[in-house]
């Protein structure tokens, strides 16, 4: 975890949220930038990358196979030797907290004949792996890990990779994208049908840096291929961008503008269940990078009503639950979360957590195997503990900055994963 962040940070009073905020590189985009250009032949440049642990840990991991990354100003300069140019690492790959480095490391891995293995914090080598192992072995790789190959550390050998068709369980942007990777070392075509949409940074990427990527709905092809270099400004982060949307929408008096946000509509399903809770949001595109669009976001504090998220919309917003469940919370009636099980596999078991954290602020919360049942209210001041995920310190911080008198979240640096300066940037745009 980042250094210098407090054990535990206090958070006062209702302040509401005005002015215009940029956010650090969206956490998705920042992991393939760094990977594609390692891949790509050539030297790429990156600005704006995510600035916590999790997208370190992937530069790291790129960095002990021998890529070489070095900081130029504020940008980072990769220089790409394609597949090939990845060596046998000499010590044991730490993902850290990271999912999507070790699923989406995981099948580049496959692909090269040395032997490497992915290793995590005590979270993420408890969370499900065999969804990548076992395609990945079908493909031809030889993989094994913890309990068969359900957990990490996984160790790999990589082989000579066969295409085919792959129908995952679980809509999984992390396994599909894995699978890719494996696709573009392989002989063939590689097929991967998902359940339902998962996020299409993956496609939309590969597909700008002239990789032929081939979608069919929920239907991706590949072919073996590698991307070329490229320079890319990463936009800000649409998962950090929804606790400063949640905050400004639950604070009265708010009028925030979130400025040059990926706005990937694979991303945007909080903000069609904000609006459908009544929230006040607008979002105008004014660009768009290496295939992702690029956009500002303007809210406004609204009253909210209940509702209901289910079903294909889900994974479209499943790292936002945490800070939809604050706006659950703040809303008259009640809202449910179903169809929602992955969430507890997540950095923790987010149905869990999300429940304790609703307690401690006084909102009567039920927990369902797929969900959560949340009854809004009255939100109080409260004592919250992050339980070690990012995304619940987040959340426990914008209702803290929607009620009256001090709350305090413990476990603060948690946070480093995706969003080390959050309270930072959420101070700035809360002074008066
Ligand atoms: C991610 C995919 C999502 C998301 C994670 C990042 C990615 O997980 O929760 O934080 O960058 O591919 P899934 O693999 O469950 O879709």
């Amino acid at each position: 975890m980042s250094v210098g962040l407090p054990a535990e940070l206090a958070f006062g009073g209702v302040r509401p949220l005005h002015g215009t905020v940029r956010l650090p590189g969206d956490k998705s985009i920042s992991h393939r930038a760094l990977l594609f250009a390692a891949i790509a032949h050539g030297t790429s440049s990156v600005s704006n990358l995510a600035t916590g642990d999790d997208v370190k840990a992937m530069r790291t991991v790129l960095e002990a196979l021998g890529v070489e990354i070095r900081d130029d100003g504020g940008e980072v300069v990769v220089v790409g030797a394609g597949f090939d140019g990845l060596r046998e690492p000499a010590v044991v790959l730490d993902c850290g907290n990271s999912g999507t480095a070790m699923r989406v490391l995981s099948g580049v891995l496959a692909g090269r004949a040395f032997l490497s293995i992915l290793s995590g914090d005590a979270s993420l080598n408890q969370r499900p792996m065999r969804r990548v192992v076992e395609p990945l072995r079908a493909m031809g790789a030889d993989v094994d890990g913890r309990a068969g190959g359900e957990y990490a550390p996984l160790a790999i050998r990589g082989g000579t990779l066969t295409g085919g068709r792959h129908d995952l369980p679980v809509a999984s942007a992390q396994v599909k994208s894995a699978l890719m990777m494996a696709g573009l070392q392989a002989s063939g075509v590689t097929e991967i049908a998902s359940p339902a949409p998962s996020r299409d940074h993956s496609e939309r990427m590969l597909a700008a840096l002239g990789v032929s990527v081939d979608v069919d709905g929920c239907v991706v092809r590949v072919r073996a291929g590698a991307p070329e270099p490229f320079d890319l400004e990463v936009p800000g982060d649409p998962s950090s961008a929804a606790f400063f949307v949640v905050a400004a929408l639950i604070t009265p008096g708010s009028d925030l503008t979130i400025e040059s946000v990926a706005i990937n509509p694979s991303r945007l399903g909080f903000v069609e269940v904000l609006r459908r809770m009544g929230g006040d949001i607008d979002v105008e595109t004014v660009d768009e990078r290496c295939g992702e669009p690029v956009g500002n976001i303007q809210v406004r504090a609204s009253a909210l009503t209940a509702t209901t998220i289910a079903g294909d919309e889900v994974p479209n917003v499943q790292d936002e639950v945490p800070a939809l469940a604050v706006a659950a919370a703040f809303a008259d009636g009640v809202t449910e979360v179903r169809d929602a099980a992955e969430l507890s596999l997540k950095e923790s078991n987010r149905i869990a957590s999300l429940a304790e954290m609703l307690a401690g602020l006084g909102v009567a919360a039920e927990t369902r195997p797929d969900g959560l049942v949340i009854r809004g209210g009255r939100p109080r001041a409260a004592r919250i503990a992050s339980l070690g995920d990012h995304r619940i310190a987040m959340a426990a911080a914008v209702a803290a900055n929607a009620v009256d008198g001090e709350s305090t979240v413990t476990g603060w640096p948690a946070v480093a994963s995706s969003y080390p300066e959050f309270a930072d940037d959420l101070g700035r745009v809360t002074k008066a």
